[in-house]
């Protein structure tokens, strides 16, 4: 057989699709929560345009509504949050209208980078102060600063700085900063090992120094500090983000075959890594009995969505948590964040 069966059930409650007659969900989304009562941050990653901002938004919805207290943010440069909640939530946490316990915020990207900018600045011209080099801080600023990477790793900071603040029971971040958490998390034990190294050349310095000094006065070492801060928070962060009680990533994909392709490589890639994978979500699934009486073109889309229903099977086996129907239009409002949440987080 080339042409998995797939069927739904249960339209507007708990749907349950069955691939050649298996239920391609067996842990769901309800249930993944159930057993995660400590989770606190939760990330959409795939894909462009497969459903992260909506699945962001049907999680935040859900888990507000269960009572807890929820920031929905979005560390994405390019923001659809004031889109999808059809208010403006850029730069400062704002509650949502007609959702209690929920706040929405997209970073101001800009004032992230230039506030990062701004510390780099100041460190190296103190360093370069220290060793006595007479040279502009602007011009390494620059170096540093003008970089794609550098744009990345100042809105994980920023994320980061969420996280620490602790306001939030739970914070659902709106894309994944998958790259990022990857790299941090992979380097993290270099990195700690680079900047213990560091310190320590750091303080043998600073020894020396007030050896040599006349004064015997102690100095006050900037540099010293902000690694001291800097292996903290690295390490604070792993622990946060390694730890399966508190952090879930969820995968978004299609049926289709790229969207699979890149989560196949996002979900290898972090269990390598520890950091937690929740699940792979499937959006846009076609119902096969909408499709009855429809012409060859959606007779065939959905015939091509089921043999990729079942790749996904096979290859996420008992990692899949959701499936949602592609609807007749855009998922927009409370409204139709509340209407998703009905089939993503209806009990059975
Ligand atoms: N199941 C669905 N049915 C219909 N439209 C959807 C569905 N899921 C998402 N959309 C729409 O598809 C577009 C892309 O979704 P979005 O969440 O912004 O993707 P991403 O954040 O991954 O780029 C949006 O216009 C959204 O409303
Ligand atoms: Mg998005």
């Amino acid at each position: 057989m080339t042409t998995a069966a797939v069927t739904v059930k249960d339209k507007e409650s708990a749907p349950s699709v069955l691939v050649d007659g298996k239920p391609l969900v067996e842990t769901s989304m309800v249930d993944f929560v159930a057993a995660h009562p400590g989770l606190r941050y939760v990330f959409f990653g795939g894909k462009g345009g497969v459903g992260k901002t909506v699945m962001a938004g049907v999680n935040a919805v859900s888990l507000a509504r269960s009572g807890k207290r929820v920031l929905l943010a979005s560390t994405n440069p390019v923001h659809s949050l004031s889109g999808l909640l059809g208010q403006d939530v850029f730069g400062k946490q704002t509650a949502v209208k007609g959702v209690e316990n929920l706040w929405a915020l997209e970073i101001d990207t800009r004032d992230a980078i230039e506030r990062s900018k701004r510390e780099i600045r100041d460190k190296i011209a103190w360093f370069l102060k220290f060793a006595e080099i007479s040279t502009k801080a602007d011009e390494f600023v620059e170096a540093a600063t003008t970089n794609p990477a550098f744009e990345e790793s100042a809105m994980f900071e920023n994320m980061v700085d969420l996280m620490f603040r602790d306001e939030f029971e739970v914070y659902v971040f709106d894309t994944a900063p998958t790259a990022n958490a990857r790299r941090l998390l992979g380097m993290s034990k270099v990195y700690g090992l680079w900047v213990e190294k560091m310190v320590k050349s750091r303080e043998e310095a600073q020894t020396l120094r007030e050896a040599l000094s006349f004064t015997k006065k102690k100095e006050d070492d900037p540099l010293m500090e902000y690694l001291t801060s800097f292996r903290e928070r690295i390490e604070h962060a792993r622990t946060l983000l390694t730890d399966p009680e508190k952090t879930a990533f969820f995968f978004v994909t299609l049926p289709e075959a790229l969207p699979i392709a890149v989560i196949r490589r996002f979900v290898a890639w972090f269990t390598d890594f520890g950091i937690p994978v929740g699940g792979v979500v499937v959006n846009m699934v076609i119902d096969p009995a909408e499709a009855e009486g429809a012409g060859d073109f959606v007779k065939n889309r959905v015939a091509m969505q089921a043999d990729y229903l079942r790749e996904i099977r096979d290859t996420f086996d008992g990692q899949v948590r959701a499936v949602l129907p592609l609807y007749d239009s855009d998922i927009r409002g409370v409204a139709g964040l509340e209407r998703a949440a009905q089939r993503l987080f209806a009990t059975s």
